[in-house]
């Protein structure tokens, strides 16, 4: 058995906040952050707008695309590194908001790699024969975990959920390639509010995320294609039979770079950070929902989708529409 992504959805909070609101808050501006990102805007959580609440959002609109029942699913992934609450899991919050009562519910912690690893494990289980109907998620109010007073990462990150429903069939094509790298882990971290060594200073730099962009940076363009082409030579496919590679929306300077490592029109390589900001593990959702809805996958169609980011983590997929 093969899943099939068969709907998708996405919830994008309300409120934004543009990059000269940015500027009132921090010593930045517009023309920067633009030229050394593509980020315009980012979109920003209020208190109502959880990760769970805009998790179950975006799973509802990917249920309604597939014209599936909540009772139908048999599996809830939810990869985050923001949830409200440490426990029970954002998945579990998500089954109760949306009546999945017939589901079992876990979620991935793999950083802006999330939503990729969560649809492996997605496949792992219906290739088993396992599950049938999957909803994978990525959810985030990074907005939560962002120091807003250091310019070198406030500038970059939103918040927002993606979704898709992945059903078992007999045809298709998917392949993945993963990795994690945990020796490189000290280059992206948030340490959690609840340690002891917080106590004193619950606020410490540490609980915010903590980057060094310029090593992120380097990994990312190197990364990125190398595991694009490790899965296209696995398949015995060319580029040139993937309609889009849907990347991970860090910074539109890395997308560019890793188009230009692999030698593909950058027309192939859609992007939408300039309205969200990088939305870690809901990032490749929310473009694939995009896409979806307008409609510029078709059947039969392959495409890439790849993520790197925090663990370090990195991967890709092979998906057929
Ligand atoms: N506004 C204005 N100036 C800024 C700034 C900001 N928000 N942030 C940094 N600067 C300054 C720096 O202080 C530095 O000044 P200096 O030359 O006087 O020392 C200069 O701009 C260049 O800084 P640098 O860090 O080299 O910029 P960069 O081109 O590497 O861009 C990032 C910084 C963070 C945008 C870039 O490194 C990046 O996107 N990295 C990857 C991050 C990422 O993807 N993280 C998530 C992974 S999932």
């Amino acid at each position: 058995m093969i899943g099939r992504i068969c709907g998708t959805g996405s919830y994008i909070p309300k409120v934004a906040w543009d990059n000269n609101k940015l500027s009132e808050m921090v010593d930045t501006n517009d023309e920067w952050i633009q030229e050394r990102t593509g980020v315009v805007r980012r979109h920003i959580a209020s208190g109502e707008e959880t990760t769970s609440y805009m998790a179950a959002e975006a799973a509802k609109a990917a249920l309604a695309d597939a014209s599936l029942a909540p009772d139908e699913v048999d599996l809830i992934l939810v990869a985050t590194i923001s949830p409200e609450r440490i426990m029970p899991s954002t998945s579990c919050e998500v089954q109760k908001k949306i009546g999945a009562v017939n589901a079992t519910c876990m979620d991935v912690n793999a950083a802006c790699t999330g939503f990729i690893f969560a649809l492996n494990t997605a496949q792992a289980f219906i290739g088993q024969g396992i599950y049938k109907n999957v909803v994978v998620i990525g959810a985030e109010s990074l907005s939560n975990l962002v120091n807003w007073q250091e310019r070198s990462t406030c500038i970059l990150f939103g918040d927002g959920a993606g979704a898709a429903v992945v059903r078992a069939g007999e045809t298709g094509h998917y392949a993945q390639v993963t990795y994690s790298a945990g020796n490189g882990g000290n280059v992206l971290t948030c340490s959690s509010r609840n340690q002891k060594q917080f106590e004193e200073q619950p606020k410490a730099a540490e609980t915010y995320m903590q980057m060094d962009g310029r090593e992120v940076f380097k990994f990312a363009v190197s990364k990125v294609p190398e595991v694009i082409r490790e899965l296209l030579d696995r398949e015995g496919m060319q580029p040139d039979e993937v309609k889009y590679f849907v990347l991970h929306q860090a910074n539109e300077r890395i997308v560019r770079s890793v188009a230009k490592r692999l030698k593909e029109d950058i027309g192939k390589f859609p992007v939408n950070m300039g309205e969200y900001g990088n939305t870690s593990s809901a990032s490749i959702p929310i473009l694939l929902d995009e896409l979806n809805k307008k409609g510029e996958l078709r059947a039969g169609e392959h495409v890439i989708l790849a993520g790197f980011g925090a663990g370090l983590s990195y991967g890709a997929s092979l998906i057929q529409w």
